[in-house]
Parts: structure tokens; sequence; C-alpha cells
């Protein structure tokens, strides 16, 4: 699996206020949509593309489209949504498809509550929008979900990630034949006892969406 930090001062500059817990759910909202629009432009490096020629008013000139079939969008309810706006400004053509997860607060292992996705995903590049990549097992479980319909690679997006959920995934796909990249703004120190990542920057639905 490929981890890539996105080291920009813009990233770094959004992520700070993003963190602070003084920082209200509007604020909050535009600006995780800024940073995943900076990090889906690194996610999109391996975007698969081909080559066209357009005709310009004066000559023939070579370029690339996206690939068909085109990338797959897939949100992690809740929090996920609010990532999907600045995903799509990027990728307007991409497809959206949607997978519900829960992670037990007292087990930390995600359950899988709703899923709205093609069956077949032969050939799909997939990017998982997941904020917060903690324990790791909603990541691994949205990852095999979308290998099993046949997913070509899967690229998660995440606003942080904590060393021991980047451990985790490394270890459940070691060996695996299809690519796994990780795009974040920040890898921080640790998990606490409730599987938080520290310093993080709280619960990412409730900031975004409010305590329900
Ligand atoms: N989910 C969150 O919203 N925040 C964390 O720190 C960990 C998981």
């Amino acid at each position: 699996m490929q981890t890539l930090v996105v080291d920009h001062p813009l990233v770094a500059h959004k992520l700070t206020t993003l963190r602070d817990v003084r920082t209200d759910s509007p604020t909050f909202r535009r600006l995780a949509d800024e940073l995943v629009t900076l990090l889906a432009y690194e996610a999109t490096r391996d975007v698969r593309v081909t080559d066209v020629t357009v005709a310009t008013p004066l000559a023939p000139a070579h370029g690339v489209r996206l690939a068909r079939p085109v990338p797959l969008v897939v949100p992690i309810l809740r929090a996920g949504l609010g990532m999907l706006d600045g995903m799509t400004r990027l990728l307007p053509t991409a497809e959206v498809g949607f997978l519900g997860m829960i992670r037990d607060e007292s087990t930390l292992k995600a359950q899988t509550y709703a899923t709205r996705l093609p069956e077949d995903l032969s050939g799909r590049q997939c990017y998982v929008l997941d904020p917060m990549l903690a324990t790791g097992g909603t990541l691994a479980a949205a990852i095999e979900f979308l290998f099993a319909r046949g997913a070509r690679d899967v690229t998660a997006i995440c606003l942080l990630a904590a060393p021991e959920g980047i451990a985790y995934l490394d270890e459940a796909f070691q060996g695996g034949d299809r690519p796994i990249r990780v795009v974040t703004a920040a890898l921080d120190e640790r998990l606490n006892e409730n599987g938080y990542i520290l310093p993080g920057l709280g619960d990412a639905g409730d900031r975004l969406y409010g305590v329900v």
C-alpha cells in the first residue's frame, strides 16, 4: 500500500483551522470541501486517460480524456458526504456510489448499513472518501467490498490518518495484487483509548453536521 501525506502550505493552513475547536460547522464544511479538492489533485495523479485529438481553431492538437469506465467516487456515510462536492468538482464526470458504514464504539468494528453501488466494478478506479483513518477497520471493510465487486484499484482520501490505521491497512492487504493508496493531509500521533485520532479534530461527522 502506498501512503501519501500531501505536504503543501495551503493544505497545512486549512487543516490547522479545521482542527481548531473554535471553528464552527459552516466554516468546517467549507474548509473540508476546499481541502478535499487539493488532496484530490494528488489522489488522481494515476487516473486513467486515453489519447484523443481535438481541432483547435488552427490545427489538430493531441491530448487526453478520462478513460472509460469513468472513476467511481465512494463517500462513506455520513462524514464522507462532506467530502463529495470537493471531489466531484475536480472529477465532474465520475460516477458516485454510496457506502453507509458505522463504527461500533464498543468494539471499534465497522458495520455496513447501506450500499448503493454498481454490482460490477470491473476495471473501475475507485476513490473512497472517509475523513478520518483511525483504526482502519471501516476503510478496510470498504476496500474489501469494492475489490469483491471487481474494482481495479482503490485510492482513499482522508483528511487525517493515524499510524495505527495505516499499519492495519498495510497488514490487511499485504501481498494483495490490486493497488491501494491513501492520500491524506496529515499523519497524526496516535489513537486515544476510544479510537479517536490525537491531536485530530474530534468527531468529523459531528463537526460537519452537528451531534445527532
Ligand atoms: N472518527 C472521527 O470522526 N474522529 C476520529 O478521531 C476518529 C474516528
